[in-house]
Parts: structure tokens; C-alpha cells; sequence
């Protein structure tokens, strides 16, 4: 994989916001890719840390770098959920999904104190909708799904890869959803978890408390969430 300096740079960066003895959410994509690499030198230093894993793919790497899993049924609380988006905004507000693992990232990142979100610069914008916004469908009448989204001005697309119905690590399908320009997400969130057979929206809101911007030069740019973080249990 080539690198990317901007992924890598904010990827590494918040790995230094882990503490010894924290349960940590690994993020999926290939800028998480740089914090549980991070995260798997730390650990093979010494750092005794946890992990819960938001995908197959992100707990199988953490696995090959030798970072302790644990179930996330068997979880307390977890610390701090590193895990990169799609799209951000300055006020902290993402879309997620674009690897398909939004349902998990979205429980975990729910249940951890602190969510830290990594990016290149090119995923900060203005508005929110560019990146075709991905929700979870359940495979039972996925169609009429898609035609109830569809009717709400959506442009669904169902996602494919190699040429076959993309599953989910959870046995649904994607959506991915076109609208250029969101203009309401919270009430977009709600209207779209509204509709039976959704299982999930890629839209994040008020879940991060910081976004980590990693920049061509290797130099990264941190944003603070301006409210309280949202504690779940
Ligand atoms: C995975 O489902 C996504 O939510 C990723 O976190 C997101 O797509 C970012 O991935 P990259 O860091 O690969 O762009």
C-alpha cells in the first residue's frame, strides 16, 4: 500500500492520546490502519493496553500486531475509540461507512468516553453529502427499502464489490446514498432510521470530541468538539 503522509501522520498522532491500563476502540479504514500499527508498536514496548475491534478486518490486524482483544460483550467501558470518516466538518460532524463498517464503529464509538477521529486534510469540508452518505439495510425486501429511500430523494445506489452485493460484517447490505449536500443531519438521521429495514446511517452526529487532521507535509491540526463528550455508560 502506498503511503499516504497526511493518513499516516494523523493516524500516529492519536495513538499518544492512549494511557496505560485504557480499553481502546480500533477504527477501520486505512487511516485507523495507521493508529492500530502505531498502537501495536506501543504495545510491543510495553503499553499494557485492551482493544475492541469496530471490523473483521481492523481485529485482524490487530491481532497480527499482537495488540490484546477483547469481546465487546465482555466490555465495561471502553476509554477511546480512534477511528477514521469519510467526510468531517469543523463542527465534528462525520460520515461514515465507505468501508462498510458503520453499525460497529457506530456501537462502539457510542460506548466509549472519548471518540477521536482521523483524517487527511481532504476529508474536512464545509458541508456534509459530497460522499454518498452509506446506510445499513437488512437483506429481507431490501428493494422496497430502497424504493421507501428512494421516494425520500436519496439516489440510493446498492452497494457492490467485485461485482457481487457488498455484505456487511453483520450479513446486511449497503445503500449508499447520494445527496450532494445535506442540509438538516439530524433530522435526516431520524428520517432515514425511520425506515423499516434500515438498520444504521452513516451520519455521526455530535459522537467526536476530536478530529485529527493529518496534512501532505506530515504536520497535523487538531479540532476540539466545542460541547461536552457524550458519556454513554
Ligand atoms: C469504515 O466503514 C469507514 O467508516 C471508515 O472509517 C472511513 O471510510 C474512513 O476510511 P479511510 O480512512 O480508509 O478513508
Amino acid at each position: 500500500m502506498q503511503t499516504n503522509i497526511g493518513k499516516k501522520a494523523a493516524g500516529e498522532k492519536a495513538a499518544e492520546y492512549i494511557k496505560p491500563g485504557m480499553t481502546v476502540g480500533l477504527g477501520t479504514g486505512s487511516t485507523a490502519y495507521y493508529t492500530i500499527l502505531r498502537i501495536g508498536e506501543l504495545v510491543r514496548g510495553g503499553l499494557d493496553i485492551r482493544a475492541v475491534a469496530t471490523s473483521a478486518q481492523s481485529e485482524e490486524l490487530a491481532r497480527e500486531q499482537g495488540i490484546p482483544l477483547v469481546d465487546f460483550d465482555k466490555v465495561e467501558k471502553i476509554d477511546i475509540d480512534i477511528d477514521g470518516a469519510d467526510e468531517a466538518d469543523a463542527q465534528l460532524q462525520l460520515i461514515k461507512g465507505g468501508g462498510g463498517a458503520l453499525l460497529r464503529e457506530k456501537i462502539i464509538a457510542a460506548a466509549s468516553k472519548e471518540m477521536l477521529v482521523v483524517i487527511d486534510e481532504h476529508k474536512l469540508v464545509k458541508h456534509l453529502g459530497k460522499f454518498p452518505l452509506p446506510v445499513e439495510v437488512v437483506t429481507f425486501g431490501w428493494e422496497l427499502t430502497f424504493r421507501q429511500l428512494s421516494a425520500l430523494g436519496a439516489h440510493p445506489v446498492l452497494r457492490l464489490k467485485d461485482n457481487n452485493r457488498f455484505i456487511t460484517d453483520n450479513g446486511n447490505y449497503i445503500l449508499d446514498c447520494h445527496y450532494q449536500k445535506i442540509h438538516n443531519a439530524p433530522a435526516l438521521h431520524t428520517q432515514l432510521n425511520n425506515v423499516p429495514g434500515v438498520v444504521e446511517n452513516g451520519l455521526f452526529l455530535d459522537y467526536a470530541s476530536r478530529l485529527i487532521i493529518g496534512h501532505e507535509d506530515g504536520s497535523v491540526r487538531e479540532i476540539t468538539h466545542p460541547y461536552p463528550t457524550k458519556t454513554s455508560f
